[in-house]
């Protein structure tokens, strides 16, 4: 958006999308963490179109988006004093607050639960079009459901243009991982889904010590959030994540490329870009840090599926809170497969 007249371009076209919304309609909008695909929040209908579009469980709630900090108080009830430090503090911004429900959020919309997901995006067009559409918007991730999220508009128009009545094509996402989950509704917080905005942040804020839900660390745990015990982020190609000290993960890859070599160019390495020279022309980056790897992991496993890799290896990541969010998303990815 450069000129005056660009902008009165995107005012004419968040118009006419907020006006689908304000019809019952389904949008796909663009958000700092993931695309989404939103639909009115307090309309049953509007919620069930959602879970049509993506093939969606309707067990598995949704995460209600708002533009202002107070439409919280319309839709959720029993706000702790916890609950509105981590408002003020990381939003508007990638985090997720699970509160309990008021009774102006029908139940479709939070997949049969007394409680419910509230967030209010950074993304300005996110938030521009929450505030023109004038009620909150229930939102996924922009994908059909078991495959990766999306966070560049390459992937939107063939994946969902036959699922939605209206796409906004925007830019990249800023963060690329979805927003961390936090459930606020027992005297600690507890983290249900890791994110960008991580453990150590969070207790800063609230100055005490907050929870993991158990199957963050545990595979065999039953997660708290319905969302969780879904298969995942998957991509067609096989995904293997390596694990060990950055020479155990050098040897363990090139070892199993010595093996590989059959399919040749059916392989790849993906890597920080300092380690992209050890694979051998199979190594591709994903980024010079964590940060940056989070926000190209959810390309990258789209991008293999385009290029009709068969087998990915990626090296772990363990260096910082973003490091574990990623491997969250990843080791799903995986399907557990781990060497
Ligand atoms: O960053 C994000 O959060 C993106 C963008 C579009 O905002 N949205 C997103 O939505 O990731 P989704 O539906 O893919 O993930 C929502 C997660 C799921 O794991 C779901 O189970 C959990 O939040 N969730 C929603 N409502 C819940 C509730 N009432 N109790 C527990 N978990 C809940
Ligand atoms: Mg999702």
């Amino acid at each position: 958006i450069d000129t005056d007249k660009d902008k009165e371009f995107l005012d004419e076209q968040l118009h006419k999308v907020a006006n689908l919304l304000k019809a019952g309609k389904t949008v796909v909008f663009p958000t700092e963490t993931v695309y989404g695909l939103g639909a009115n929040a307090l309309d049953p209908e509007a919620a069930k179109k959602i879970y049509e579009a993506k093939g969606r469980p309707s067990d598995n709630p949704l995460i209600v988006h708002i533009s202002k900090k107070e439409d919280v108080d319309f839709l959720a009830g029993n706000i702790s004093q916890d609950s509105k430090l981590l408002m003020e503090d990381f939003w508007p911004g990638p985090l997720t607050l699970i509160l309990d429900k008021s009774d102006s959020v029908p139940i479709e919309t939070t997949g049969g639960l007394m409680t419910v997901a509230i967030r209010m995006p950074s993304n300005p067009i996110a938030r521009k079009l929450i505030d023109l559409a004038g009620v909150p918007i229930a939102a996924p991730s922009a994908n059909i459901s078991g495959r990766p999220s999306i966070t560049s508009s390459k992937y939107l128009v063939e994946e969902l243009c036959e699922r939605v009545d209206a796409i906004i094509i925007s830019e990249d996402s800023e963060i690329g991982l979805e927003s961390t989950v936090v459930d606020m509704t027992a005297s600690t917080p507890v983290i249900l889904r890791p994110g960008k905005i991580g453990k150590t942040e969070i207790e800063k804020i609230l100055n005490k010590e907050i929870e993991l839900d158990p199957s963050l660390k545990d595979e065999n745990a039953a997660p708290k959030s319905p969302g969780m015990k879904y298969k995942h982020y998957s991509p067609n190609a096989t995904v293997i994540v390596v694990t060990g000290s950055l020479d155990e993960m050098k040897q363990k890859i090139n070892q199993k490329l010595s093996l590989d070599k059959n399919i040749g160019d059916k392989v790849k390495v993906v890597c920080l870009e300092d380690r992209v020279s050890l694979y051998d022309g199979y190594g591709i980056s994903w980024g010079k840090s964590s940060q940056e790897a989070a926000k190209n992991l959810f390309k990258i496993l789209r991008l293999m599926d385009e290029q009709n890799i068969e087998v990915v290896y990626f090296e772990a990541l363990n260096s910082d809170e973003i490091s574990e969010a990623v491997m969250n998303r990843l080791i799903k990815a995986a399907g557990n497969m781990i060497l």
